[in-house]
């Protein structure tokens, strides 16, 4: 299938302009806005799944900025969904990803904004990821990618070093919120535990795509994650030369996204498959 058509240099670079942009304005709400007490306003799939007026401050900043700046692009976003729009780029954001860390005041959550052209509302099997930006206001770090363009933290081009073997890899995943799935999580993470150096869970998908991206992890896997949760980590962990996909060939997405450099993450995805890893959601 052929996808709508990947815009020019000059459109890409003001994408991801205007994504780091909102990304930054947004990080700061959350940042400077936090309170010493953080309260819970709703949940969402489960007790766990937590849902605070943060989150719907920053996704209305994005919306607002976003529509100053693109009038004619199309939004999907967690808290409020998918609005079309007209121009064939749409913006996927999640205004805190990380939200557990955010209410119990740990550094690791971030702003994630990126721009994507797809046929309808996005989704991963189609969509082509344009630009992006993650923006962590706790660690005050920045990273942001072009299609093509390559990937940058804090003005640092990024490419992901030679793996080391299965054995030395440091691998970062990230737990559904539903009990029934993260029992069949804890399954497949604890076949992996032997067979790797050490585990993180750090409580942000974006940022665990990004740090493969810089190397701070050598490999990731996560099943259940939404679209705004990889879109923006996706492109930046590509654009650093990392291979990020699903299993069995397919492309990341809700059954399984797995990243890391294409001469180890074959090993994972073996692994992963024979234990029908993405068989939960
Ligand atoms: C969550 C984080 C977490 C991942 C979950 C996501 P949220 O996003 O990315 O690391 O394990 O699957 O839902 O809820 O903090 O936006
Ligand atoms: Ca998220
Ligand atoms: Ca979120």
């Amino acid at each position: 299938m052929t996808g709508p058509a990947v815009p020019n240099h000059a459109v890409l670079a003001e994408l991801t302009n205007v994504a780091h942009d909102a990304a930054c304005q947004a990080a700061s709400l959350i940042h400077d806005g936090r309170p010493d007490r953080v309260e819970v306003a709703t949940t969402k799939t489960s007790p766990q799944d937590v849902v605070t007026a943060m989150d719907l401050a920053a996704e209305q900043c994005l919306r607002t900025y976003l529509h100053q700046v693109r009038p004619g692009d199309g939004i999907l976003g967690e808290e409020q969904g998918y609005e079309p729009g007209t121009s064939g780029v749409t913006w996927v954001v999640d205004p805190i990803d990380g939200t557990v860390n955010y209410l119990y005041g740990l550094a690791s959550y971030a702003v994630l904004v990126a721009a994507v052209t797809a046929p309808g509302v996005p989704d991963p099997a189609t969509w082509t990821v344009l630009a992006s930006c993650v923006r962590a206001p706790a660690l005050d770090h920045t990273w942001t990618a072009t299609r093509g363009g390559g990937a940058w933290c804090d003005g640092r081009q990024l490419h992901v070093g030679p793996p080391p073997e299965l054995g030395l890899c440091l691998l970062g995943t990230g737990f559904g919120y539903r009990r029934e799935v993260r029992e069949r999580q804890g399954q497949v993470v604890a076949g992996l535990l032997p067979q790797v150096r050490d585990l993180r869970r750090m409580g942000s998908a974006g940022l665990d795509l990004c740090a493969v991206a810089d190397g701070r992890l050598d490999l990731f896997y996560e099943t259940g994650l939404n679209p705004w949760d990889l879109a923006a980590g996706a492109l930046i962990a590509q654009e650093a030369g990392a291979q990020v996909s699903g299993l069995r060939g397919t492309c990341a997405g809700p059954a399984m996204t797995v990243a890391g450099h294409p001469g180890r993450l074959p090993e994972l995805i073996t692994y992963l498959e024979q234990a029908r890893a993405d068989d939960l959601v």
